[in-house]
């Protein structure tokens, strides 16, 4: 395998990104494919929202399910890496990816900035 390909999967598979994940195109998108069924609207599942940026901030029962700069703080991705309760679900039948989660803990270490569009 070239070296730089090497090099590439390294950085992902740890999460090391030079451009930050973008949360309107990216993250958004991937809680709403995995976590909106349970953490949506309809069926705010434990009392939390995942799919706005308001509900990931928002406490839950006291603690924020993401601090930013602070991946292993923030439930959200605990609970994607495999700290119970384990989410999604083992049972849920679409679960994310390594790279995917990866790129939420790239994300809340980039400071887990909101860039959706005001207009
Ligand atoms: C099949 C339904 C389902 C799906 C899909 C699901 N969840 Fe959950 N989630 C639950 C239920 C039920 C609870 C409450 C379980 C508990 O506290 O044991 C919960 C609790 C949580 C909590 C609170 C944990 C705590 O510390 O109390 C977080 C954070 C969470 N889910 C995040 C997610 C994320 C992120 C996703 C998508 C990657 C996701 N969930 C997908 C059903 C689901």
């Amino acid at each position: 395998m070239p070296i730089s390909i090497a090099v590439c999967c390294l950085l992902s598979v740890v999460g090391v990104d030079p451009v930050p994940p973008s949360y309107d195109k990216e993250i958004d998108p991937l809680m709403r494919k995995y976590c909106a069924t349970c953490h949506g609207k309809r069926m705010p599942r434990a009392s939390i929202s995942v799919i706005t940026y308001e509900g990931l901030m928002k406490s839950k029962k006291g603690k924020a399910l993401v601090v930013p700069g602070q991946p292993d703080k923030s439930p959200l991705l605990r609970t994607m890496e495999g700290h119970e309760p384990i989410m999604p679900p083992k049972f849920a039948t679409l679960q994310p990816t390594k790279q995917e989660i990866a790129r939420v803990r790239a994300w809340i270490a980039a400071g887990a900035k909101d860039d959706t569009p005001t207009d």
